[in-house]
């Protein structure tokens, strides 16, 4: 997006490997509030490492991750990186992460005890009412289905409105109906100005964001909007 704004994470000559096996390779990428990316990529290329890295919860080999200007894994160590989480992140995690022996609701609320701030009941049963789990409060993680479960994660990661949203694969499990109502919500969380990241193969959801980028080899490429995957090209995007 070419807001102008300045970005709210960039990412300079940013690595991983698992061992020897490189992952991510020299990325250089940047982020603007509001804005609303979709990462693409074939299983296996690095799409949740990449969101692992941004939520704060795996440090990167080399190069640099910014945000709001503060370089994330150079100036905290693991206490620290709670904190920058707790405060700047939503996470919906690719298997959800429910507690199994909280409900639905108290799932959802989980942050909360952690965050300092006071829960916003109201806004939060409107969401789980949009989502179609209100119905299911009370029900354990044993006892829902695996789209009730992606959609109660997505609830919890957006308890708190943080700024910045990472959703791994926010509508896999799910029908095009729910599909639709899943996007209507990010859209009003977007107007809200948060930034969303989500990894995604949804053609639906592609057409809402501001930008696709595909994962391929370690190096990520931007897609014309609508397009099938470009070729790629020997610049990282920015
Ligand atoms: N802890 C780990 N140790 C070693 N290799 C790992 C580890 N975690 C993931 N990998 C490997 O790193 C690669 C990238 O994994 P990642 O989960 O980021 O892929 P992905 O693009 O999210 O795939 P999918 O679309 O299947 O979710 C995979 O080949 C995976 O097997
Ligand atoms: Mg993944």
């Amino acid at each position: 997006m070419t807001t102008g704004a300045e970005p709210i994470i960039s990412l300079k000559q940013l690595s991983f490997s698992y061992g020897k096996r490189t992952i991510l390779e020299s990325l250089d990428l940047e982020f603007t509030p509001g804005s609303f990316t979709v990462i693409a990529g074939e299983s296996g290329s690095g799409k949740s490492t990449l969101l692992y890295i941004l939520g704060g919860f795996q440090r990167p080999k080399s190069g640099e991750y910014l945000f709001q200007g503060r370089r994330v894994y150079r100036l905290w160590g693991e206490y620290g990186l709670g904190a920058f989480r707790k405060r700047n992140i939503g996470f919906l995690f690719q298997d959800f992460r429910l507690l199994p022996f909280l409900t639905v609701e108290q799932n959802i609320r989980f942050p909360s005890l952690f965050s300092g701030q006071a829960l916003n009941i109201t806004q939060m049963r409107s969401r789980m009412e949009k989502l179609g789990i209100a119905h299911r409060s009370r029900a354990y993680p044993t006892e829902i289905s695996g789209g009730e479960a992606q959609r109660t994660g997505l609830a919890r990661a957006l308890l708190m409105n943080p700024p910045v949203l990472l959703l791994d694969e926010p509508t896999g499990n799910l029908d095009h109906a729910t599909e639709i109502a899943i996007v209507s919500l990010l859209e009003d969380i977007r107007r809200e100005g948060i930034t969303l990241i989500c990894v995604s193969h949804s053609a639906y959801i592609m057409q809402h964001a501001d930008r696709v980028l595909d994962l391929a080899a370690g190096k990520l490429t931007e897609r014309s909007k609508g397009g099938p995957p470009k070729k790629r090209i020997k610049r990282a995007v920015k």
